[in-house]
């Protein structure tokens, strides 16, 4: 396994790899890796010829006040990580070496990228696809792992590679959860005891949700929904809603299949958490 820290090395090995007719396979990460970046490597590693890692905590998505300085970042574990998981090569750039001084251009997906996590962390989306805009282009992968985990990421990503005609296509990668339902992040580690145990109660309510879904209307469900977070000790919601599974629009009363996403704060973290609805 190969760690790369610059852009002109990872181009230039990636381009050999392009002429080869290898196929190559991108996991974009903020690192601290876990179970649920594992199963995206294993799944690279299965399907390509050829897997690259990026591990960078990217500072365009963190807004001002937000974690970027304390999110975890545990690299030589990472690496044993990703040597265990047989990857080819990881890419571990500097924020410098991504954002050089006086870099002004942004990716943005006008809508999706304002609504939900979007409405509550300013540019956050913006700096997402600028950085996996980038990554794409620098890795010329034909195939990029990202995780359902984080459900509006992913429909961004999508359409952003649809609508700039990346080569990149997009592998959605289903849930990875603890055994309590809790589903696994990189922030779980800023969770306490006590904290953890109310987070997993999240899950519990996504799980009814997709019961009651079959028999209620969507308002209905998400009233339920509401009422249980917010009855989770040291919960406070941001927002809990049920969207069109593909364009993240509201659905109708008694649409066939949606998607629930909530954000939900224990404690000091903020937590994601989506799951699909069907009749
Ligand atoms: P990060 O939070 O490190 O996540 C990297 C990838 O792992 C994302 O595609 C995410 O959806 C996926 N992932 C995280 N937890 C998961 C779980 N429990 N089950 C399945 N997949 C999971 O998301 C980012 O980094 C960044 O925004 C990034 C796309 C790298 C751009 O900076």
């Amino acid at each position: 396994m190969k760690v790369i820290k610059k852009v002109s090395e990872l181009r230039k090995i990636a381009f050999k790899h392009l002429i080869n007719k290898d196929e190559i396979g991108l996991v974009p990460t903020m690192g601290a890796l876990h179970e649920g970046h594992v199963s995206l490597i294993s799944k690279s590693v299965k399907n390509d010829d050829v897997t690259i890692v990026s591990i960078f905590v990217n500072p365009a998505q963190f807004a001002p006040g937000e974690d970027y300085l304390k999110y975890p970042r545990p690299l030589e574990k990472d690496l044993s990580i990703c040597r265990k998981n047989h990857v080819d090569y990881v890419f571990v750039p500097s924020a410098a070496e991504m954002f050089p001084d006086g870099h002004k251009t942004f990716v943005e997906v006008k809508s999706l990228q304002d609504i939900l996590c979007g409405a509550f962390r300013k540019n956050h989306f913006r700096g997402v696809a600028t950085v996996v805009a980038k990554l794409f282009n620098i890795s010329f992968a034909c195939r990029a792992y990202l995780g359902m985990k984080d459900f509006q990421q992913l429909r961004i990503i999508e359409k952003m590679s649809k609508e700039l005609n990346f080569r990149t296509k997009i592998t959605p990668c289903p849930i990875v959860r603890e055994k309590n339902g809790l589903a696994l992040s990189s922030r779980n580690s800023y969770l306490t005891a006590e904290e953890k145990k109310s987070a997993a109660q999240i899950y519990q309510a996504l799980k009814k949700a997709k019961e009651e879904f079959k028999t209620k209307s969507a308002s209905a469900v998400l009233k339920n929904v509401r009422d249980k977070i917010a009855s989770i000790a040291a919960s406070k919601i941001d927002y809990a809603e049920i969207l069109d599974y593909s364009s993240l629009l509201p659905v109708s009363e008694n649409a066939k299949k949606a998607a629930i996403v909530v954000a939900v704060w224990i404690g000091n973290t903020r937590l994601i958490d989506n799951a699909v609805l069907s009749k």
